[in-house]
């Protein structure tokens, strides 16, 4: 992959979001595990909300279960809120209130797999830990036309495998958002922008006009 056209793209068309202007671990983490189910235009009030009432990992770890739940209301999928709140008591019980810095120890926090513990160590420690969600999947199994099913998790792994040595090429902390960005803002589910795309020049799935059939999710999860 052309991996300075990636990034000079996100330089140029990125949008403005609010745990876009920070690089607290505590703040991505939350915009990270706000953003795994819900969408982005919906994420902003509450991440700006969320951040603003608990600005510190302390005042997360402190707050009563009961108020915690108002502030999420409406977001739906809770029980990723009662690892959240775990994991911060954990973070100020056991790590002296410090976010970790390092992959194994931030993915044993509850609640954090390594797409999320990837997405930290790369967002706010700029540390080459790929993060690879579906959006990534989606623009990995086009660019480089492989077919293969993505439900499938050997063939998940492999496109994680490839996403990985593509990060320890790039600048962490633009390549994981770059990637993300151009699979939510081009590289999209249906009606891919592919004219517009930094990467047409190298994708297997434009020249072979199958980006339209890519990824493969046909066979349901195992
Ligand atoms: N979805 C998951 N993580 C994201 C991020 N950092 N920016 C935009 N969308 C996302
Ligand atoms: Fe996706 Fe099209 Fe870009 Fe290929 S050319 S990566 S299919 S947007």
């Amino acid at each position: 992959m052309n991996i300075n056209k990636l990034e000079n793209w996100y330089a140029d068309h990125h949008r403005k979001l609010p745990f876009r202007e920070t690089k607290d671990p505590y703040h991505i983490w939350v915009s990270e595990v706000m953003l795994q189910q819900t969408q982005v235009e919906t994420v902003i009030p509450y991440f700006e909300r969320f951040i603003k009432r608990l600005p510190s990992i302390h005042d997360l770890a402190a707050i009563e279960e009961e108020k915690l739940f108002s502030l999420i209301q409406g977001l739906g999928y809770y029980r990723r809120f009662k690892n959240l709140h775990k994991a911060a008591k954990i973070v100020v019980t056991q790590h002296k209130g410090i976010f970790p810095s390092s992959f194994k120890e931030v993915r044993k926090l509850p609640g954090i797999g390594d797409y999320t513990a990837g997405a930290i160590m790369s967002i706010a420690y700029n540390k080459p830990y790929n993060a690879t969600d579906g959006n990534v999947i989606r623009v990995l199994s086009r660019l480089m036309n492989i077919n293969d099913d993505m439900r499938i998790d050997k063939n998940k792994k492999q496109i994680t495998a490839i996403n990985q040595s593509f990060i320890e090429k790039a600048n962490p902390n633009i390549y994981t958002q770059a990637i993300m960005e151009l699979g939510a803002l081009i590289c999209r589910p249906i009606h891919p922008k592919c004219k517009l795309c930094p990467l047409n020049s190298e994708c297997l799935a434009y020249k072979n006009n199958l980006q339209n059939t890519l990824p493969n999710l046909s066979k349901k999860p195992e």
